[in-house]
Order: C-alpha cells, then structure tokens, then sequence
C-alpha cells in the first residue's frame, strides 16, 4: 500500500494523494510519496521492547454506556507496554480512519494525558485504523474489524 505524507502536518493518505489534507488543508502538492512513512514490527508474532511500546493496541466495545444506540466503543492505547508521555518524549497525536478514510487526529499533551484514547463511532462495522506518532520513534499502526 502506498503512503503519501503531507508535508505540512504530517498526515498519512493511503492510496492516493487528497485534494487537500484533511487535517491542516494543505494542498495536494505538498504531499510526498514516503513508502517508509510508517515503521512495520521485524516480526509481528514477536514484537521487541520498541514494538510494544509504540504499536497501538485496539480494543472495540459494541456495547456504548454513553449512547443509546448506533454506537461502537474504540479504545486505543499506545502500546501493550505503555508508552511514557515525557516533555522529550511522547505520543503526539492519534490519527483514526474508517476503511481508509481519515476520521480525527487527537493531539496529546505531554504532561497531562496517557497515550490512550475512547472513542465513540456510529457505525457498525467497517476496518478501523490508529496511527500514533511518536516524537523519537516515528509512526505505528494497528488495525481492527468492527
Ligand atoms: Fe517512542
């Protein structure tokens, strides 16, 4: 799968380059083909202490205790070995897709939040996507069927 990186923020578009980033607006011409964008585990049936700590884990909840109905739970957190969130270290964003499309990016503060995310999705199925991005270790993706 080819990946496209705005150079402005940083956004990944899978596929094909958007007319603008939906994140920062962007245009087109400052996305860069970067087919290294996002780091894949050495072998994912035996992640390394880095791996564990960057690629996210995704954990979905058909049951909502916040919406009546339509509502899927997506928790996300970074990684299965908690990454640390230091002001020289840390998660920087979460970015969410839906089959492929960009949904939110969640920026994250140092110093006052875990690398972990909820949240709530009025759909029924579909492939969810979470990039983080680490500030030191690049970015990492995980992926799950609702
Ligand atoms: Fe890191």
């Amino acid at each position: 799968m080819d990946t496209y990186v705005c150079g402005r923020c940083g956004y990944v578009a899978f596929n094909q380059v958007p007319a603008v980033c939906p994140v920062c607006g962007a245009k087109k011409e400052v996305f860069k083909l970067d087919i290294n964008a996002i780091k894949n585990p050495q072998d994912p049936n035996n992640l390394n202490e880095l791996e564990k700590k960057h690629i996210p884990v995704i954990d979905i909840r058909k049951e909502c205790g916040l919406v009546d109905t339509g509502c899927v739970d997506a928790n996300i957190k970074v990684g299965r070995v908690l990454h640390v969130m230091e002001e020289k270290h840390f998660i920087m964003y979460i970015d969410i897709y839906l089959d492929d499309n960009f949904l939110a990016r969640y920026h994250m503060r140092a110093d006052k939040v875990n690398p972990v995310l909820g949240i709530h999705l009025k759909v029924s199925s579909g492939k969810l996507l979470a990039l983080e991005n680490c500030n030191l270790h690049g970015r990492w993706l995980a992926e799950a069927q609702i």
